[in-house]
């Protein structure tokens, strides 16, 4: 009998970035000149889509564009990237999502989404696409679609063996029993606090990494595996509920120029590297690199390393440390 290919699930946003690179960011009522401007493929959904295929994982994307160039544009390039599409939907009312997004001269960025398709993602068209959500040996979400569409994918996916993975940005209200179906979280240390506050724990008044574990534990007591709050340059933080003991990784130093799209190549690479058979320490360690690499280029999807790029960096960096 021949065995069953596996691959990553990730059902989510596809945008157009709109690049703005320039020194700082404007206040409000003010007007910054002199950037360059660059157009980018984006949208967390697809991020993660690409970082998961360039790492080596058989990659699904799900999600919805718009009837129009943008739509074409996406789709093409996915495709291009090796990622099966044949379950894209296609919205005739709305256009496809757009990012307007400011970078500075540190490589952070200011983002403002107009969602469009993404948000027409219902789980009546997540329904059809059941057998796919099961069968999946990972499932990645994030929140730029619908939370009914979120609560209908991961009803289905509790059927399957896969492991259920939620990026909660941009964050806002989840309900519990979405929350009790997941397996793994990955907020920003921001959305970690804000969702920690939105479940109605008592205030932190620890402080730093103990601040992080206070709130993982909390909101891992909820049933979830592991809570894994990314920290930008400073790594992140994995907090194994059922072991209850927690790690940080820390990611090699380097210049970042632009860091859009960092956190969904963490996502993508540990979903691949999980969709693999490694553990979970060693697939945060990988996508720990993948980011670090990700974030001295331009660019969401463009950035995403590919397996063999991260493999050497890992290689340099342990003959650095003897
Ligand atoms: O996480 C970065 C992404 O957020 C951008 O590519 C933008 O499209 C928004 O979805």
């Amino acid at each position: 009998m021949t065995k069953k290919a596996e691959y990553v699930l990730i059902i989510g946003s596809s945008n157009i970035d709109l690049n703005i690179y320039s020194k700082r960011f404007p206040n409000p009522g003010e007007t910054v000149t002199g950037g360059i401007f660059k157009q980018c493929l984006g949208g967390k959904g697809a991020n993660q889509a690409v970082a998961s295929v360039r790492s080596g994982a058989n990659t699904i994307f799900i999600g919805k564009i718009g009837i129009d160039s943008f739509g074409n544009q996406m789709l093409s390039q996915l495709i291009d990237e090796g990622i099966n599409m044949e379950h894209i939907l296609r919205d005739p009312q709305e256009p496809s999502g757009v990012a307007f997004i400011l970078i500075n001269k540190n490589g952070e960025n200011m983002i403002s989404v107009a969602p469009g398709a993404n948000f027409r993602l219902n789980p009546e068209e997540i329904r059809s696409k059941a057998e796919i959500i099961k069968n999946a040996n990972s499932i990645v979400v994030q929140m730029e679609i619908p939370t009914e569409t979120i609560q209908e994918i991961f009803t289905i996916a509790s059927k399957g063996n896969g492991f259920k993975i939620l990026n909660p940005a941009p964050l806002k209200l989840i309900p519990l029993e979405v929350l009790e179906m997941v397996d793994i979280i990955i907020p920003n240390e921001g959305e970690l606090y804000k969702m920690h506050s939105l479940l109605g724990f008592e205030e932190l008044i620890k402080v730093g990494n103990q601040r992080i574990i206070q709130a993982s534990k909390d909101i891992s007591s909820l049933g979830i595996g592991y809570i894994i709050t990314t920290l930008g340059n400073k790594g992140c933080i994995i907090f194994d509920g059922k072991k209850d003991e927690f790690f940080k990784i820390s990611p090699p130093k380097v210049k970042a120029i632009d860091t859009v799209g960092a956190g969904d190549c963490f996502i993508g690479a540990l979903a691949s590297m999980l969709n693999k058979g490694e553990n979970i320490l060693n697939a945060v360690e990988f996508a720990t690199v993948a980011a670090s690499i990700a974030v001295t280029r331009k660019g969401a999807q463009e950035s995403m390393p590919y397996f063999s790029e991260v493999q050497n960096r890992i290689k340099e960096l342990k003959l650095q440390k003897r």
